[in-house]
């Protein structure tokens, strides 16, 4: 059983604003492997980093193509996990929740969270390298990487890459709701790829009360309130329960 300090569900329970940011191990439950963890099978051999870069699309499109269709195989078998769940019913519960997730599946929406901030986009979009044109057309069993019907150019996924802005918009709603909010919670994220990882630290400047919860510790452990020690599919839950316990009296 997992204890929640009740100071902490107290909080949830007057907070105005809640955001969460999410990271990979928020959906590490639900089969989708994480980027600095030990990984293994087919890709181990490869980093992320070295992946996920224009530089290595643009010299090797097919390898880097062909890691993106695995990945989109790992997510479709992948379901929400019940810290996904948590998240969306946790949005039922507080007077306003911003949800910004650095995860490409789309499994908080796949769970029934509305209006997510994709700070590193979406692996089922897809877009052209050259002409930015959105492309529906692609298909992951047609073996080579894929063109694009307006001028030819390669097609990849609408994910950021390592060296690439992130959406402004998307940030600029991010940032916004960092500095508004009276609650942060930092889940299942190393903390150290930005602008992300200073999402909580302006959240913390701004006098929100800070949460992080991980198996283990960040950069940002050193700066929370609450350091959640765990996985996110029973901490997020036994938070949650937490905080309705209070409500019903
Ligand atoms: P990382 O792989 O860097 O970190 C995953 C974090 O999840 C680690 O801190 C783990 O301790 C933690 N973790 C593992 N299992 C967990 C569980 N069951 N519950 C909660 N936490 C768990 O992933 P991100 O922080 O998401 O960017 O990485 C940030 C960005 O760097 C990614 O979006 C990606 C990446 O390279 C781009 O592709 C641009």
């Amino acid at each position: 059983m997992v204890e929640i300090p009740e100071s902490l569900a107290d909080s949830l329970r007057r907070a105005g604003h809640v955001m969460v940011l999410t990271g990979a191990g928020c959906s590490a439950e639900s089969g989708v492997p994480t980027f600095r963890e030990a990984q293994t099978g087919l890709w181990a051999q490869y980093e992320p980093e070295k992946l996920a870069t224009p530089g290595a699309f643009q010299q090797d499109p097919q390898l880097v193509w062909e890691w993106y269709v695995w990945r989109r195989a790992l997510v479709a078998q992948a379901s929400p996990n019940p810290g996904h769940y948590a998240l969306a019913a946790l949005a039922a519960l507080v007077p306003k929740l911003t949800l910004a997730t650095q995860n490409v599946d789309g499994l908080h929406q796949a769970a029934g969270s509305r209006e997510v901030l994709e700070l590193h986009g979406s692996i089922s979009r897809i877009l052209c390298f050259d002409c930015g044109a959105p492309d529906d057309g692609w298909r992951d069993d047609q073996g080579k990487a894929p063109l694009c019907a307006v001028c030819g150019g390669r097609l990849r996924p609408d994910v950021v890459w390592f060296g690439e802005n992130l959406p402004r918009n998307v940030l600029v709603a991010a940032g916004a709701a960092a500095a508004d909010c009276d609650l942060f919670l930092s889940v299942g994220t190393s903390a150290v790829v930005q602008p992300a990882a200073s999402l909580p630290v302006a959240a913390k400047e701004s006098g929100a009360v800070v949460v992080e919860i991980n198996p283990n510790p960040t950069p940002l452990t050193s700066l929370v309130d609450y350091h959640l020690e765990g996985p996110s599919g029973e901490l997020l839950p036994a938070l949650v329960a937490a905080m309705r316990q209070g409500d019903q009296g």
